[in-house]
């Protein structure tokens, strides 16, 4: 009775844990698949061993407890017992071995994809690049802070939403090559079974092929500082017609004449784009206020060596500071963005040089 009642305890403890969405997903790539059937494999396997292992314990503990008058055995070596726990337990590893190598071998056989994305984590944000389609561009956290603290004031579960997802087209093989501008990152996206690490100085890589249109959400899953639970990934997946039709978009926005590189900007544009760029991408380091982190990120308001050096100031901003957190905006902003932010590092909080550095320039 004590056996079947502490087995089926235990048993029960399966399906509760299924049923209340603690589970992983199935995902929608058939690599998502794979790794979830693996996963549920395993998991039974574990799921009958802890009610036999268990099982036994409690059995055991209540048939032949001391009151019943019952002593312990004392016996120095026992050869088929030992053989048993040995034989058993090999067993169990190998059968759960083999599907796991064949799942993992497909997991990371990149080969033949039609599509290349760098995906490169920074502080706190990811910039998405489309190898060989002059396409890129960076993921920022898009739920403002007073949504944020609302919510979580209110106890309820929120989405981190994205100015940019990373769009995918479906029905393609895509590989994700993945490393980072600063610390160790992860680019987690729970339905298409990928979390993987995001390395300065190294690229690992991935890949996907989804099979559903629609919107996959994750988050950066390895702590990489102040705001790391503020750094989603989010994925739009979408028809491949529809996919070809919004590359050609983002190629056409691009081009100079859409930026506007074949003309004169004036100051007042340039401050008002500046301070757009500025408020998603410096801030978090160097302040609203320009006031910065001092001495890891120097205040630029009345910062007197960038506005004396003007030269300096744009090598900065577009080469980054071997060695320091500051990373290289080539590439990452337009040069339009280039020339805004740096217009209005030059103007504002008092700065005031009257200088309006063209995108030209
Ligand atoms: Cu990036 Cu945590």
């Amino acid at each position: 009775l004590v056996w079947t009642a502490s087995g089926a305890a235990l048993a029960g403890l399966a399906p509760m844990v299924l049923a209340n969405g603690w589970n992983m997903p199935v995902g929608v790539t058939d690599v998502s698949r794979e790794i979830h059937s693996l996963h549920m494999t395993i998991f039974w396997i574990c799921v009958v061993i802890g009610v036999i292992v268990f099982g036994a314990i409690f059995f055991s503990l209540f048939r032949y407890r001391h009151s019943r008058g019952h002593k312990a055995a004392h016996f120095h070596e026992h050869t088929a017992v030992e053989v048993v726990w040995t034989l058993i337990p090999l067993l169990i590893l190998v059968a759960m071995a083999v599907p796991a190598t064949a799942t993992l071998k497909s997991m990371y056989d990149a080969s033949d994809a039609e599509l290349d994305v760098m995906i490169t984590g920074q502080q706190w944000r990811w910039r998405y690049e489309y190898l060989g389609e002059d396409v890129a561009f960076l993921s920022n956290l898009a739920t403002s802070r007073e949504a944020i603290e609302g919510r979580q004031a209110k106890g309820e579960h929120y989405l981190l939403e994205v100015d940019e997802p990373l769009v995918l087209p479906t029905g393609r093989k895509v590989r994700l090559l993945l490393t980072s501008d600063d610390v160790v990152h992860s680019w987690w996206v729970p339905d298409l079974a990928v979390k993987q690490d995001a390395v300065p100085g190294f690229v690992n890589e991935n890949w996907v092929e989804i099979d559903e249109p629609g919107v996959y959400r994750g988050q950066c899953a390895e702590l990489c500082g102040r705001n790391h639970g503020f750094m989603p990934a989010v994925v739009r997946a979408v028809e491949p017609e529809r996919f070809d039709a919004w590359l050609a978009e983002r190629q056409a926005a691009a081009s100079e004449a859409a930026l506007g590189l074949d003309r004169e900007w004036g100051m007042a544009e340039l401050m008002e784009k500046g301070e757009a760029v500025y408020g998603t991408i410096c801030a978090s380091c160097h302040q609203p206020d320009g006031s910065g982190s001092p001495p890891a990120f120097p205040a630029l308001a009345g910062n007197q060596a960038l506005i004396d050096d003007r030269r300096r100031h744009i090598e900065t901003v577009v080469n980054g500071v071997a060695g320091s957190a500051m990373p290289a905006f080539r590439g990452t902003l337009n040069a339009i963005e280039l020339a805004a932010v740096i217009t209005y590092e030059r103007n504002a909080w008092g700065n005031d040089t009257g200088d309006v550095v063209q995108p030209s320039a």
